[in-house]
């Protein structure tokens, strides 16, 4: 467990921060749906975004001596039908994987969402990435269903997995 890593809200003043970091792990992620330099969206994109979407989406970072590490954004369901549910997007740094981190965001993003009386936490996943739904099992997460070969790789076709989990 890394213990030198604080997980809170993003700050304004980071934003160009999380953007480069989220594309540094874009560009490198083969699990991704978003494949090298697809994302063109400028700090004004993103800030505006941030904007409208208001309290509907929050992003929480882990943050080592100053240096963001890792993200979790919680986008909670707009419409009333929805309400209650919450989907998660996240990554880590990959020269900072495999020590908790990835756990802690989760944790914390859930806490977050119990205190909007959240339900559901949902995911998307590809199915090859493995690292990653072992991490979502390991937390409590599900498979509820699957996009069969929705995702065009390099090597064929991929699946697109729903997991999700009830909060209690
Ligand atoms: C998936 C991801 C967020 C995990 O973050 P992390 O900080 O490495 O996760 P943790 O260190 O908390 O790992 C928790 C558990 O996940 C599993 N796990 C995570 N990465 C793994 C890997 N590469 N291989 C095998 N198991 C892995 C392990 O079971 C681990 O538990 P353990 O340490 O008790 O064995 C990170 O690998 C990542 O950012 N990947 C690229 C982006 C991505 O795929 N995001 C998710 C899109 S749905």
């Amino acid at each position: 467990m890394s213990s030198s890593v604080v997980i809170r809200p993003l700050e304004w003043l980071e934003l160009p921060q999380y953007m480069n970091l989220r594309k540094s792990i874009e560009d490198e992620a083969e699990h991704l749906v978003v494949s090298r330099g697809e994302r063109k969206e400028t700090i004004v994109h993103v800030a505006a975004k941030m904007i409208l979407t208001g309290e509907r989406t929050r992003t929480l970072v882990a943050v080592e001596n100053g240096q963001l590490v890792g993200y979790i954004n919680t986008i909670f369901a707009k419409f009333k039908k929805l309400h209650g549910n919450a989907y998660l997007t996240m990554a880590v740094k990959n020269s900072h994987r495999g020590l908790g981190i990835g756990t802690q965001l989760l944790e914390a993003a859930e806490n977050l969402a119990k205190t909007r009386d959240t339900r559901r936490m949902e995911l998307e996943v590809l199915g090859n990435n493995t690292g990653a739904i072992k991490l979502y099992k390991k937390m409590g997460y599900t498979k509820e269903g699957t996009k069969k070969n929705a995702v065009k790789t390099e090597s064929g076709f991929d699946d697109v997995i729903f997991m999700a989990k009830t909060l209690v």
